[in-house]
């Protein structure tokens, strides 16, 4: 059961062929993967506008809540990691038995070098209340602003390159065996629920 209050009904899609997303079926585990990017990127420009928050502040006092808003934010893009053991276990590992050309080494090492920033960024945040202001906002702009850069140079990856690949060449028959794979494994406190609309913008 989701107990975390990260649900959105309706997320501005970033997913570059909203096409195929909406010609799947509401189960397919592409789909499942693709709304989770819409909620990452909304997640991301939160995130932005945070960075933006901090450009005019001289102090916490300005804005105090800020604290709990980048806790929120990077525990949430920390809970990812069962969205990126779904692409790699039950995705990339498939197209490579089959030895279809798809990025998954690139893929693999994008999520371990975004786990080791999102991890920067969470010892930063947690240090708002230790660090002299000036310094801590200079440092955390900058792990924002790799964090994200990286997360939506990833996404854009594998909405348009991965996800396209394995439409294209893994059997049809195929995808109810890889769903429970996906539901064995689990899914995250903000995957959105199926019936979630993409809103083109
Ligand atoms: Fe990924
Ligand atoms: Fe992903």
């Amino acid at each position: 059961m989701n107990t975390c209050e990260c649900q959105l009904n309706k997320l501005p899609a970033h997913t570059s062929d909203l096409t195929l997303f909406q010609s799947l079926p509401t189960t397919h585990m592409l789909r499942t993967l693709i709304l989770e990017h819409a909620r990452i990127f909304a997640f991301l420009s939160e995130l932005s506008s945070v960075e933006q928050q901090l450009e005019s502040m001289d102090s916490l006092d300005d804005n105090p809540d800020i604290a709990v808003q980048m806790r929120y934010l990077v525990d949430h893009l920390l809970r990812s990691e069962r969205h990126h053991i779904r692409e790699e276990n039950v995705l990339i590992r498939r197209l490579d038995k089959m030895k279809v050309y798809a990025p998954g080494n690139d893929i693999r090492k994008q999520h371990d070098v975004l786990r080791v920033k999102k991890r920067e960024l969470e010892n930063l945040v947690y240090r708002i209340h230790t660090m002299y202001f000036t310094d801590f906002k200079k440092e955390v702009k900058q792990a924002i602003s790799h964090a994200v850069s990286g997360l939506q140079e990833h996404i854009k990856l594998e909405d348009s390159v991965l996800f396209p690949t394995a439409l294209k060449h893994i059997p049809e028959d195929e995808w109810a065996q890889m769903k429970k794979e996906c539901d064995t494994i689990g899914y995250c406190c903000f995957t959105p629920n199926s019936k979630t609309e993409l809103i083109e913008i």
